[in-house]
């Protein structure tokens, strides 16, 4: 039954809310590597074999926000905090450029000490030194005017995870004044504005149900992001989440495949929590559909202390090490390494 679901998924990218519950509940392992054997063929229709890199900066762990899985909190007062200034943010990109990234992703907190004049000037500083990549935000909740500044500034792409479609589990996920109805407008503007947006949640997250999974996969289908990332949700153990257990390599992996072939065109990162679950999580991932890895260009100095969870790899290593370790990594999956911005191709008719 679970190989006429993943036939209709591959042929019609399509499947009923009852059969993707179904699908995610009772797939076996025999019928999990048929599912990623569809995975993989329609994304090298689309984007061959081509694994896209994103540098990611990591530029402030300061954040407003209390997001109850978060390791970076606003209440967690065991981090050290820190704020990467625009000369350290640019010098990472220049090193970023040296190594073969022609996209950068400035990552943070939402910490308001990056006005949107700042954040504009910084892109329009990247833009400027090297005018063949693509830049990429990732920092949060803002207005619509906001949105609007950094695009014309030049930012590209920005990643705001939706973190989960249904109303009553995001109460549960976050304090009351973050609510799921303001993040997807926020979604819906940037869409509008024209940026390449990224959606996404964690898997296994606390209070997660199959049910609600399945919201996520019919929210997405409808909004249509470029990008989606999705990684297990993982504890961190100042958090009010601490105690509560690790999203599994499975699920994650089901979700990519079906992802790949719910929307074929997709751009999908192998995330840094896939690759802290299971030392080969990454290439799991890019096994099961995924065609992006995104390594940390951020200073050594801070690595360290952007730890949304516990355990997470690549904290020690240079930004080089990385480069090649992702290299090496990637050429074992059969894939390999482009050097290219890696913008999402826009199907206008099917495979
Ligand atoms: N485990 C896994 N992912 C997490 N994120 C935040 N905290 C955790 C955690 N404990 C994810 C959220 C956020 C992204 C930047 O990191 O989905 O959107
Ligand atoms: Fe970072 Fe291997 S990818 S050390």
């Amino acid at each position: 039954k679970n190989e006429a679901r993943i036939k209709q998924l591959a042929e019609t990218r399509d499947l009923s809310r009852a059969d993707l519950k179904l699908l995610l509940r009772t797939i076996t392992d025999a019928e999990s590597e048929e599912l990623y054997a569809q995975a993989r063929r329609v994304r090298e229709a689309v984007y061959g074999k081509a694994v896209y890199l994103r540098g990611l900066i990591e530029f402030t762990n300061v954040c407003k926000n209390n997001c109850y899985y978060c390791g970076i909190r606003r209440d967690n007062a065991h981090v050290e905090r820190y704020r990467l200034d625009d000369a350290t943010i640019l010098e990472c990109c220049d090193r970023g450029y040296d190594l073969d990234f022609r996209t950068f992703v400035l990552q943070g907190g939402e910490d308001p000490t990056y006005s949107d004049a700042r954040i504009c000037n910084l892109v329009r500083e990247i833009k400027r030194r090297h005018p063949d990549c693509a830049v990429t935000l990732s920092i949060g909740e803002k207005s619509e005017a906001s949105y609007r500044a950094y695009f014309e500034a030049g930012a590209d792409r920005y990643l705001l995870r939706h973190e989960t479609a249904n109303p009553e589990h995001y109460r549960t996920l976050h304090p009351p004044e973050l609510s799921g109805e303001n993040r997807k407008r926020c979604l819906k503007t940037l869409k509008a504005i024209g940026y390449q947006v990224g959606a996404g949640m964690m898997v296994g997250a606390p209070g997660q149900t199959l049910d609600y999974l399945v919201d996520d996969l019919v929210f997405m289908r409808a909004l249509q992001p470029e990008m989606i990332g999705i990684g297990p949700f993982i504890p961190q153990k100042d958090t009010p989440f601490g105690g509560q257990p690790s999203g599994t390599l499975k699920m994650t992996l089901h979700l990519l495949a079906i992802i790949r072939l719910m929307q074929p065109d997709v751009l999908l990162p192998a995330t840094t929590a896939l690759g802290t679950i299971d030392p080969l999580g990454r290439e799991k991932g890019i096994l099961a559909g995924a065609n992006v890895v995104m390594p940390n260009l951020s200073p050594t100095s801070v690595r360290g202390k952007y730890l949304l969870y516990d355990g997470k790899i690549c904290t020690g290593d240079e930004a080089a090490e990385c480069r090649r370790c992702m290299a090496m990594r990637i050429e074992k999956t059969g894939y390999h390494v482009a050097v290219d911005r890696g913008d999402h191709i826009a199907l206008s008719n099917g495979i």
